[in-house]
């Protein structure tokens, strides 16, 4: 039998039940305080039939944050409450991995104590926060210095430390979609003329000394990372994203990495998408990898079977289907989503949705 998404699979030290993955989605519903709240951990557990879950991007630290309601990993009470999460899902036979989030210059003042963002270059992106008082426009972020790095590499091996006591599987270090490690990847937003800007090896240099203190720290049998190689959203561009990636997807061969996951597009429909090859990226990566982006049950299966992809992560489908997994087995219709509670708000939109059998 030729695998599809129903075959059970390892990515590093993490088995896999099937290959259906549910996607990082931001959601917005951890209070001000950032702590992970019952409500949150009812919404996991409804989906821990997926594979594996990665959770809705999570700051690593006060300055990592961009949107109001976000969780974080950096305090005893955020632990605690991804405690109950991973117990919840673990309890149900699930894995779940925590997405390692820092937004770099996607934030505002007011989200930050009043500190202006940070990012590889004094470039304001286009486009609006989204902040507790609304839309507001973005500031020009204050372009960090070579010798604040360590520090934010620091951050995301305690956030790692964090991670592995609340109990989670593993982690997955965000570098894709134009928050501060794909901000240090691309040239539409690094103009740096240090060691960490210009050639592709200086503008991945950041994004592989995380991946190093985050490997040492967690194994990297129990670290995955995510890329968006073409993704305009957050106002981003490379003038050569083949070669870029094709670099990095090599030099995250050292690593050993649990997977490489990759958005194979662009998100919420902005800007024109660059063309890429993503099955040449892929051969040069030795890993498992993870596909995303507008994958339905049969091009999953499609994308597995000729050996593209190792697991797809889905992400719409999910919010709307607690129960995808099961939906997909059995050719069931699936509920439709409502983007208008996508981002903060209640149980509406979040744990309301139904399940094929009650
Ligand atoms: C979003 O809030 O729209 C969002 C957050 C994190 C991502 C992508 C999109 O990686």
């Amino acid at each position: 039998m030729p695998l599809d998404l129903f075959s059970p699979a390892k990515l590093g030290s993490i088995a896999l039940k099937n290959r259906i993955v549910m996607a990082p989605l931001t959601r917005n519903r951890s209070g001000e305080a950032g702590v992970p709240q019952d409500l949150n951990v009812t919404y996991y557990a409804q989906r821990a039939s997926a594979g594996l879950i990665v959770t809705e991007a999570t700051p690593i630290s006060p300055m990592g944050h961009g949107y109001p309601g976000l969780p974080g990993i950096y305090t005893d009470e955020q632990v605690a409450g991804w405690k109950k999460i991973t117990e919840a899902v673990h309890a149900k036979g699930g894995k779940i991995v925590i997405q390692l989030w820092h937004v770099g210059r996607i934030s505002h003042p007011t989200l930050l104590n009043g500190a202006l963002p940070v990012a590889p270059s004094a470039i304001k992106p286009a486009g609006k926060a989204f902040t507790y008082q609304g839309l507001v426009d973005y500031v020009e972020p204050r372009a960090l210095d070579a010798n604040e790095l360590p520090a934010i590499v620091q951050d995301y091996v305690y956030a790692t430390q964090c991670a592995l006591k609340a109990g989670f599987d593993g982690v997955e270090i965000h570098a894709a979609n134009g928050y501060l490690l794909d901000q240090f990847l691309r040239d539409g937003s690094n103009k740096r003329t240090d060691n960490y800007g210009g050639s592709f090896e200086n503008r991945a240099r950041l994004l592989l000394e995380v991946t190093k203190a985050v490997v040492e720290t967690a194994g990297g049998d129990k670290v995955g990372i995510r890329i968006s190689p073409v993704n305009p959203f957050n106002n981003m561009h490379d003038s050569n994203p083949q070669a870029l990636f094709n670099y990095v997807a090599e030099q995250l061969n050292q690593f050993n990495l649990a997977y490489l996951h990759a958005v194979e597009g662009g998100i919420h429909g902005v800007g024109k998408v660059d063309a890429f090859d993503f099955e040449q990226m892929r051969k040069l990566y030795k890993g498992a990898y993870m596909a995303n982006l507008s994958y339905d049950k049969v091009r999953g299966n499609d994308a597995i079977a000729s050996g593209h992809a190792d697991v797809i992560a889905y992400g719409v489908p999910f919010i709307a289907n607690p129960d995808l997994v099961e939906r997909y087995k059995t050719d069931a219709a699936l509920n439709e989503a409502d983007s208008k509670s996508f981002y903060g708000g209640t149980e509406k939109g979040y744990t309301d949705y139904p399940f094929l059998k009650a």
